[in-house]
């Protein structure tokens, strides 16, 4: 069975890389060649663990081939999946332009394809109505053809985290297929044939909203560790990591995403949260936990610059290093990062910013522009002659730093833990330290 993958962001680049490892005929289509060019020399254009060693062996074995030629990526498959982005408009509210200009072209190319020969899987993140509205209708127009009588149509979710995309392809913990009608289902159940993951088998739009309850959830739960977080901190003697692992322990609860700290960011649940509650709007809907999980994280990152103060008194003029720049570890990615907004205020309070990532600095560089901050080479010689340092992203490698450390390289050394990697009983003594959610 032959893939195509529409769009070659972040998802279809895992998909058609994750597909064609499996042994599928892959062809991906972008509209950016650059794009297009560099991932068929084997290039990724975003840091992803063993992402590059998977992308070369598959153009190597012939089983990828990536194109800007869409057509073709109709032609030469049975199956296309569309992957392109769905931003936010300035209302918050969900932007279909990309969705509908893939359908548009899918559908011109199934005009030359023999009826019931294709099926198209939407799985960008789009809200409920969205594949039976616009993009069925899209796709009737532009092919002449009927959804489900000449081609099928579904619609495929992912649940791909940055930093694991692979292993999340591989195992995923659950498959979720949204389908209509019996033939496209049975269709894309042989395309998961082989994982071992329970499958979801659901309708169309039951699809679509479980993708966005499935990020709305995890975000609330993150938000409602960082409320509990910020009481911890005004209460001495309480340390929030000590109540997420008694609470996680409860089966019920779970421990994963309990992790307090600077804030959540990406490029997924800001603009998921965003286009939910404007979806419930459009229906008369309050969503107030929605609402709630946003407004707590616009607050945490304030939480670290308090913090900082704390420890340093006034801002202005002080010397400050910011250790991780990416929205979490491994990952280039620094779309909606809490750091960004940590770097803007403590600009805005008059600081020196000396920077530091391993892999988004480029990235960093790009985004700030004129700004001056500076980006020295490593988390050491950011470190150096800083009068407070704070950590925004856990990267391994800054767990590494030792209380000593900080002493040696910084003029005043302070040091405000963001994400919870150190242990205090071991750096409060050396150091001024203060850290989210810890009581003192
Ligand atoms: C998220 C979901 O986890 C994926 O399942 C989903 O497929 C994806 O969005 C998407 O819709 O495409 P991702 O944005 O890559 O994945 O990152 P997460 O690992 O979910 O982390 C999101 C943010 O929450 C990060 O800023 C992270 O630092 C923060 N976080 C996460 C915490 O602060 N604490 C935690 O305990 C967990």
């Amino acid at each position: 069975m032959r893939l195509s993958f529409f769009g070659l962001g972040y998802v279809g680049t895992v998909y058609a890389i994750g597909f064609s490892s499996m042994g599928f005929k892959v062809i991906g289509y972008d509209i950016d060649r650059e794009r297009v060019r560099l991932l068929g020399l084997g290039k990724s254009p975003f840091h992803e663990p063993y992402l590059v060693e998977a992308l070369e062996s598959s153009i190597r074995s012939g089983c990828l081939e990536v194109t800007s030629d869409w057509r073709r990526a109709i032609s030469d498959s049975a199956i296309t999946f569309i992957t392109v982005g769905t931003p936010s408009k300035k209302d918050g509210s969900i932007n279909l332009q990309y969705v509908v200009s893939a359908s548009k072209a899918i559908g011109k190319a199934l005009r030359d394809k023999p009826k019931r020969s294709h099926v198209v899987v939407v799985k960008s993140t789009v809200i409920p109505g969205t594949t039976m509205g616009i993009v069925k209708a899209t796709l009737e127009r532009e092919s002449g053809l009927r959804a489900f009588d000449d081609f099928g149509l579904a619609m495929n979710p992912e649940f791909l985290k940055e930093g694991s995309a692979l292993e999340d392809f591989r195992q995923p913990d659950r498959i979720l297929i949204g389908a209509n009608d019996r033939r496209t289902m049975d269709r894309l159940c042989k395309v998961y044939a082989s994982f071992k993951s329970p499958k979801i088998l659901t309708n169309i739009p039951a699809a679509e909203l479980i993708k966005y309850a499935n990020n709305a959830f995890l975000a609330m739960k993150v938000s409602y560790i960082n409320m509990i977080a910020n009481l911890c901190q005004k209460t001495p003697g309480v340390d929030v990591k000590a109540v997420a692992e008694a609470i996680g322990i409860d089966k019920r609860v779970g421990s994963q995403f309990l992790k307090a700290g600077a804030g959540w960011g990406g490029s997924c649940w800001p603009k998921d949260l965003a286009a939910l509650k404007s979806y419930g709007r459009s229906l008369g809907v309050e969503l107030p936990l929605i609402s709630a999980t946003m407004e707590v994280n616009i607050s945490q990152p304030n939480k670290v610059i308090t913090l900082v103060e704390e420890l340093i008194g006034d801002i202005n003029g002080k010397r400050i290093a910011i250790l991780g720049l990416a929205f979490k570890p491994n990952t280039d990615d620094i779309r909606e990062a809490v750091s960004i907004r940590i770097i803007q205020e403590l600009i805005r309070k008059g600081a020196k910013l000396a920077v530091y990532d391993p892999a988004a600095m480029s990235n960093m560089k790009r985004f700030m522009g004129e700004i001056t901050i500076d980006y020295p080479d490593s988390a050491k010689e950011c470190l150096r002659n800083a009068d407070c340092a704070v950590i925004v992203t856990e990267w391994e490698e800054f767990k590494k730093i030792a209380p000593e450390d900080f002493q040696q390289l910084m003029r005043n050394p302070s040091l405000v833990d963001g994400r919870r990697i150190y242990d205090p009983g071991k750096y409060e003594s050396k150091l001024k330290f203060r850290a989210i959610g810890l009581g003192t």
